[in-house]
């Protein structure tokens, strides 16, 4: 049997012989021994000690296989527990030239992420992302959502035009899906309340630490939902997945330096803030939004940009949902409040300390006119949507949904100062290798 770093950093294992799998973290050789710091497949790191004559010729990243006795010293780097061994098989020596180190540039631990990603903090990230991903699935099951898959490989766009990846599809022309909702609404007539996982695609014009040109998409879709429980759900969706990753990964968290205060913070219910209340707010701070060259003071009618989610959430401590947008700036599929013309069934959830958004949702448009109509404005071709608007001739309900982005819920979550961090291999504007 083979065990892990942090299997046998116990008072249990003082004194036994095991053997252990890894890669070579550290070295210091010393004229006597080796002092070798081994790096297990989850991030656990062991010091190792061996004779001189054993390992002499490791380098950084070479793997192997050691047996060796257990033995306890307050002086071994990495939890105070020690291998003694004389016995290695070695799988790899690696050229000495591993191109990470210990300080690098941003660019160079990028150019260099199918390497970089063995670094602790990678394998930090990736196993808190491993347990969000754990904790949603187990959130839908006991509520009884079906899962479900469909294309990324699409006719239509469905968040407007401008982000839109095309690609040649046989001899025809295709799309990246931008989001799986139109799907998922075609599914809730026949399974009910229905979610997915699955990448969307973005062909975002600009570099932010908050866009991915290919993010994890978790997206949810209920027959005969109000706003008041979709925004319920959200919420407690979002408190399961927080209170998992405090029980589970608090050792990972503490390695990244998360704000772990800040996470035992959240519970239901959320505040909910007007869009009008918003803006009002936006302008006593004197937010401005760009436009051409210039800037101007934020005014109804405008989306709120990242500045002005900023402005909002910055002295916020629990998550916060705007609702109430003005239609004109969500996309065609979203409702317009009866009682209100003019303004959207729509919610964004901003997260608090000033991250913005991480989710977007609301009540669907059900007046197959409407959704004509507002298409054609948006310039987006109808043809590509007529299996769309099936959907509201056959048996159409009352119904909504909403999307979380998942590296921007995990960038929340260890207080990353970049979404690039938050995922394994990012693609970004500039970005599609390795
Ligand atoms: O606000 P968005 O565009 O909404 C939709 O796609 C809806 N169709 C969702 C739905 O109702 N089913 O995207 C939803 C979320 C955003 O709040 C954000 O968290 C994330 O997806 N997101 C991105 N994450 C990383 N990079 C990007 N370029 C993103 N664009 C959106």
């Amino acid at each position: 049997m083979y065990y892990r770093a942090n299997d046998i950093k116990h008072n249990d294992f003082i004194g036994k012989t095991i053997w252990l799998r890894g890669w070579v973290y550290r070295i210091r050789k010393q004229k006597d021994k080796n002092f070798v710091l081994i790096r297990d497949d989850r991030g656990g790191v062991i010091q190792c000690v061996f004779p001189s004559n054993i390992g002499s010729d490791l380098t950084i990243e070479s793997s192997l296989e050691v047996k060796g006795t257990v033995l306890k010293d307050e002086r071994a780097k990495e939890g105070g527990y020690e291998v003694r061994s004389e016995e290695i098989k070695v799988f790899n020596i690696a050229p000495p030239d591993f191109p990470i180190g210990e300080f690098q540039s941003t660019e160079l631990l990028l150019d260099n992420r199918h390497l970089a990603i063995r670094s602790r903090k990678m394998v930090a990230m990736s196993k808190i992302r491993a347990t969000v991903l754990q904790a949603a699935r187990q959130w839908f099951i006991d509520n009884d959502w079906i899962e479900v898959n469909v294309p990324t490989i699409v006719k239509s766009a469905v968040e407007g035009g401008s982000t839109l990846f095309s690609l040649k599809y046989y001899d025809d022309d295709a799309y990246l899906s931008q989001s799986a909702q139109l799907y998922l609404e075609a599914l809730v007539f026949s399974l009910g309340p229905v979610w997915t996982l699955a990448p969307s695609f973005r062909a975002e014009k600009s570099r932010t630490v908050r866009h991915l040109a290919e993010f994890l998409h978790l997206e949810a879709e209920s027959p005969w939902i109000e706003m008041d429980d979709l925004l319920r759900n959200q919420e407690k969706l979002l408190c399961g997945i927080v209170q998992k990753i405090i029980l589970d990964r608090s050792e990972d968290l503490k390695y990244l330096n998360a704000d772990l205060s800040a996470l035992n913070r959240i519970h239901e219910p959320f505040d909910r803030l007007k869009y009008d209340k918003a803006i009002e707010i936006l302008q006593s701070m004197e937010i401005k939004v760009q436009e051409g060259e210039t800037t101007r003071p934020v005014v109804w009618g405008d989306d709120l940009n990242i500045d002005s989610e900023r402005a909002i959430t910055r002295e916020k401590k629990r998550p916060i949902f705007i609702v109430g947008y003005p239609l004109e700036v969500k996309p065609f599929y979203v409702k317009e409040d009866p009682l209100n013309h003019g303004v959207a069934l729509s919610t964004d959830l901003l997260l608090p300390d000033g991250f913005g958004e991480v989710s977007s949702g609301g009540i669907r448009e059900d007046n197959i006119e409407n959704i004509r109509t507002r298409l054609k404005e948006q310039g987006l071709d109808l043809n590509s949507y007529s299996w769309y608007l099936d959907l509201r001739k056959y048996g159409s309900v009352p119904h909504g949904g909403f999307g979380i982005g998942i590296e921007r819920l995990i960038r929340w979550i260890i207080n990353s100062n970049d979404i690039k961090e938050c995922v394994l291999f990012p693609r970004t504007m500039s970005r599609v290798m390795p």
